[in-house]
């Protein structure tokens, strides 16, 4: 059944779990989500970013979706909204029966611009009075995901601010993050600490300085009652680099946010884990293996059976590992 974001994290934490909000661009990715949920007998939360939307058509995309509810009627799923830059972006996931969006007003509409507090607030507030009137969840940001190695927010994708900024910059404020819910009564709050989208998130194994888990403790004794998101937290398992690698790929060696972390997370009010980068490795390491494997194939089938079968692993290890198995 299709459920509010709202509905499935407040399950979540009464029950100590997290969920993996993971992104999809088309039929494979939907379907491997549907199978793992199936078979973990998992709540789900199915994403679409700005650019899957206009890559695959509102159209398309959302009667997938709505294929995935119908034909999975005991799992309950959210259709969520990631990282609207507007509110009108998240009026059309509205009217396109997404049961959440994400207001993304860390960031102007351009998306590199840092914005002021106020102008999140208000814009944020704003998408909060219409989508409540529907029914539907909404997840602001407060803090900037970027590099604390760097300051930089991710270029070779291009998300992420322009320029750089001071840690402090960077991080979510505990005491922002209390005025901020109380100003826009959001349901899920994304908080930076130090993650950033992409493959390339730390140059060696994240600690404390790099990755700020001690952040995700203060607001939550600040915010016992507010749902947290983890953005770019893939884990970006040395493994998937690995078979990238050995089929022709050129990954350099870089390190995601460890699972032990986000499990950290977890018991620290963390509810909802944005993953997408780990899903992406695994489809095109099993394209690779595959097309190198045997040259002379060219049924899209031949290389999307395995793709599909890859990130349908990762889906399951991570909804296992994030605790939200067996809760559908
Ligand atoms: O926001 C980041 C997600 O990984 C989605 O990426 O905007 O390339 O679809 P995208
Ligand atoms: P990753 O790039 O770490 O998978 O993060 C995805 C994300 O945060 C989508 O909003
Ligand atoms: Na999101
Ligand atoms: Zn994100």
């Amino acid at each position: 059944a299709l459920i509010p974001l709202r509905v499935l994290l407040d399950h979540a934490a009464e029950n100590n779990y997290g969920v993996a909000a993971f992104n999809v661009n088309n039929m494979e990715q939907i379907q491997s989500i549907m199978e793992a949920a199936d078979e973990t007998d998992s709540p789900v939360i199915i994403q679409a970013s700005r650019g899957a939307r206009a890559y695959s058509q509102d159209r398309y995309l959302v009667g997938l979706m709505q294929a995935a509810v119908e034909l999975y009627p005991h799992i309950p799923v959210v259709m969520h909204q990631d990282h609207g830059n507007s509110p009108e972006t998240c009026f059309s996931a509205i009217r396109n029966n997404f049961t959440s969006v994400m207001m993304d007003g860390s960031l102007k509409e351009d998306g590199k611009t840092p914005a002021d507090f106020e102008y999140n607030a208000e814009v944020t507030r704003k998408v909060v009075d219409v989508a409540h009137a529907f029914g539907v969840s909404v997840e602001g940001e407060l803090g900037c995901l970027g590099s604390l190695e760097t300051g930089q927010g991710e270029k070779e994708d291009g998300h992420g601010f322009e320029g750089t900024l001071s840690k402090e910059e960077l991080l979510t404020d505990p005491d922002e993050a209390e005025r901020f819910v109380e100003l826009t009564k959001v349901d899920a709050l994304a908080i930076a600490i130090g993650t950033s989208h992409g493959a390339y998130k730390f140059t060696r194994k994240p600690d404390g300085a790099i990755l700020a888990m001690e952040q995700v403790k203060a607001i939550h004794k600040r915010l016992p009652n507010t749902h947290l998101v983890m953005h770019g937290s893939s884990s970006v398992p040395q493994d998937l680099q690995d078979i990238v690698n050995k089929f022709g790929g050129d990954i350099k060696q870089t390190w995601g946010v460890p699972v032990e972390e986000i499990q950290e997370g977890i018991k620290h009010g963390v509810r909802k884990i944005n993953v997408d980068t780990d899903n992406r490795l695994a489809i095109t390491g099993a394209i690779r293996q595959a097309l190198m494997e045997k040259p002379g194939e060219f049924d899209p089938r031949y290389y999307l059976k395995p793709a599909r079968a890859a990130m349908k692993e990762v889906c399951k290890q991570r909804m296992t590992q994030f605790g939200q198995a067996g809760q559908a």
